[in-house]
């Protein structure tokens, strides 16, 4: 299965796909952050891209933005019926590749989550961010926020 899946540059006809994959991942409070970065795609100030399979269309998406002299990693969700088959792994070491390429100057990819949700800070650590704190009522009152970051390089 995973060999039929491309990754490629996402383009605004992906838009209603993202939207599908994202209903059911993310919490309500997050949908029109979701709204805004696709805008914010579409000007070019956020980077994306797509996972397509062949069975089943668009089924992963990622995005980053650059930020003084590091990326933050935005947006990262696959199909819930795909997950745990590496997609999500495959996304975020093209989007290293991709900042390695096009910025040879950052070396650090960061991310923001949630901190109770363990099965994604897994995800993060199993692909070699190290958590760097824990801020409080970042995004939202009462839940706290953990930021992870990856040291970049070429192996
Ligand atoms: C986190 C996510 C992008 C990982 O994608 P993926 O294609 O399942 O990732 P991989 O197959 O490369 O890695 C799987 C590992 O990620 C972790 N993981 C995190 N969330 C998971 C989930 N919902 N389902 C399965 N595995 C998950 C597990 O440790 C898993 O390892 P395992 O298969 O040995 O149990 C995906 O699970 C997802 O879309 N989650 C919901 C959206 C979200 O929370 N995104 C992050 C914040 S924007």
């Amino acid at each position: 299965m995973i060999d039929e899946t491309c990754i490629r540059d996402i383009n605004p006809n992906d838009f209603d796909d993202i939207k599908k994959i994202l209903k059911d991942q993310i919490g309500n409070q997050y949908s029109k952050e979701l709204e805004l970065e696709l805008k914010d795609i579409e000007s070019g100030r956020v980077n994306g891209i797509v996972a397509v399979s062949k069975d089943t269309g668009l089924c992963g998406y990622a995005s980053w933005r650059y930020r003084v002299e590091s990326a933050y990693l935005e947006t990262i969700a696959v199909d819930n019926k795909l997950q745990s088959q590496g997609i999500g792994g495959r996304l975020l070491r093209i989007i290293e590749q991709i900042i390695l390429d096009e910025k040879p100057g950052i070396t650090l990819l960061n991310v923001v989550t949630d901190s109770d949700a363990l099965r994604t800070i897994n995800f993060y650590i199993k692909n070699k961010f190290v958590p760097s704190g824990i801020v409080q009522d970042e995004f939202i009152p009462g839940t706290s926020q953990i930021h992870l970051s990856k040291k970049l390089s070429e192996n």
